[in-house]
């Protein structure tokens, strides 16, 4: 098949989360699957991989023409096009920074210049890969891509055999804003009751690019089976929980099995993502092996992590104890992530002698609230605000626990991380966090952390006590719980199969 992944990060030249990792390791694991695949994204600087093919295009953006220059880069399989253009390189620190109309009119210009892209260039056969191509469209500011592939192609009997795919990461960001800036978007009349949603607070009618997108693609993929469920519910769906109600059938990957009323939402699953181990392995991290910390695997488990712990306390300036139980937080710092829960059981937490790592930037007043948190106990509690990629992968590899008490979390990749490397995640049973982490039972001796349901600080503090015990006075089952974890395949491999066989039904669908 031929794939184009459309979206406005992606890593390593971009990233501001888990959708930029998810660009990276997704085309490069379908392309070793056979597929042709095309990554489509931004140019916000100056990439030294990437060269300027000389390709220029006119477009309408916005109601005027400007004009985009492509940029490639071949690696791993893949072809990368960058878009240069203005609007990108000027939010280069900020991508998702401006006003509502200037990130609207990156929307625009993304998603436009991704269909023609395939068509100009290396990588795109002369036409042929337009022609009958995937557009896999990721999170709103590419949701565009399935609007105007059926209002500017395919209903003028163009690209008739090409399909599209939304990737829903995180439906909290839906490019809304006032029904008049629907005007920008160069769309016929009959195109903006796919924009409409009534705003479920003030009752006026706004417009959705989001919500376009859903309806406009031809098939819908959440990242993870649990997240699938909570879009279509009113707790989960930011108020698109109607809308992805009535596109229920193209959330399951089963075309044919939808037809009988309300079995949609029964079928409903998603795709958890992989990581990808070339970056994350504890047995090859590039990050371990100096400055005290120890590459490992399950064999030398005990070892290795002893020696990461010892070096983090170090690093950070804790005391060395080994036997003090060492919990992190790594995270946006944005209310979804649920800092806050740390912060309500922070006492609690320093009573019980747990030293405690927290790396996030994000939100003024919870960059505050972290700092906040180091300064009343010095010797127990690190706070680094800031984003290090160094320090994550340092971090994943010498805490004994971490914590991810977010409120939603689509689908999760730092406690995917923390399992490969052999610490036990503490979360919040909600979306990918309750699809990858089994929750530990002592009587079976299964699961691989803990869990807890309600973004509750009391549930939250049970779940927390469990763990601290479980670290303290039953070791053998606490390394049990490490080492199955580390067991899993957590690589994009088998996710890369269920994205090629959501592909080929969208592939073969009307
Ligand atoms: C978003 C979600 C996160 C998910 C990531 C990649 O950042 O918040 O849960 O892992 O996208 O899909």
């Amino acid at each position: 098949m031929s794939v184009v992944m459309v979206g406005a990060e992606c890593a390593p030249w971009s990233k501001t989360g888990g959708l930029g990792d998810v660009m990276q390791a997704l085309p490069k694991a379908l392309a070793a699957r056979g597929h042709r695949l095309m990554v489509v994204a931004p140019l916000y600087k100056r990439y030294p991989e990437a060269v300027d093919t000389g390709v220029r295009l006119r477009l309408q953006v916005c109601g005027s023409e400007t004009e985009v220059g492509f940029w490639h880069a071949q690696l791993d399989g893949v072809d990368y096009t960058f878009l240069d253009h203005p609007a990108f390189s000027h939010w280069a620190d900020q991508i998702y920074g401006g006003s509502r109309q200037d990130v609207l009119y990156r929307c625009a210009l993304l998603s436009k210049a991704a269909l023609e892209a395939p068509r100009l260039l290396p990588g795109g056969e002369a036409g042929a890969l337009g022609e009958g191509c995937l557009f896999v469209a990721n999170d709103f500011h590419a949701a565009l891509v399935p609007v105007y592939l059926q209002a500017h192609y395919r209903d003028h009997g163009q690209m008739l055999y090409a399909r599209s795919l939304l990737v829903v990461h995180n439906l909290a960001h839906q490019g809304r804003g006032p029904p008049e800036e629907l005007g920008m978007l160069d769309l016929p009349d009959d195109y903006y009751k796919l924009f409409s949603l009534r705003d479920a607070h003030s009752g006026s009618w706004m417009m959705n690019v989001l919500k376009a997108g859903a309806i406009a693609s031809h098939r819908i993929v959440a990242v993870s089976n649990q997240y699938a469920q909570e879009v279509q519910t009113a707790e989960h769906g930011f108020g698109l929980d109607d809308t992805l109600r009535r596109q229920a059938w193209k959330l399951t990957g089963k075309p044919f099995l939808t037809a009988a009323p309300g079995l949609g939402a029964q079928l409903c699953t998603g795709v958890v993502n992989g990581i990808d181990t070339a970056e994350w392995s504890p047995a090859a991290d590039v990050h371990l092996g100096s400055d005290g910390y120890r590459r490992y695997d399950a064999a030398s488990l005990d070892a290795g992590k002893a020696a990461c712990k010892a070096a983090l306390q170090r690093e950070l300036g804790l005391p060395v104890d080994p036997d003090a139980p060492l919990l992190g937080f790594i995270g946006r710092l944005d209310p979804q992530k649920g800092v806050d829960l740390i912060a309500d059981n922070y006492e609690w937490l320093m009573e019980q002698g747990a030293q405690l790592v927290l790396l996030g930037s994000g939100r003024e007043d919870l960059e505050a609230a972290l700092r906040e948190m180091e300064a009343r106990a010095p010797r127990q509690c690190r706070a680094w605000v800031g984003f290090s990629v160094k320090l994550a992968h340092r971090m994943t590899a010498g805490v004994d626990l971490l914590l991810m008490p977010s409120r939603f979390e689509p689908c999760g990749l730092n406690q995917l991380y923390a399992m490969a490397y052999g610490t036990v995640p503490v979360v919040h049973a909600v979306g990918g966090l309750a699809d990858t982490v089994q929750p530990f039972n002592p009587y079976e001796g299964t699961g691989t952390g803990w869990t807890f349901t309600g973004a509750d600080p009391a549930a939250f503090r049970q779940a927390l006590a469990f763990a601290l015990q479980t670290y303290r006075e039953h070791r053998d089952s606490f390394r049990d719980i490490q080492l199955r974890g580390m067991s899993q395949d957590l690589s994009w491999g088998a996710a890369a199969q269920q994205y090629e066989a959501v592909l080929l039904a969208a592939k073969y669908q009307w």
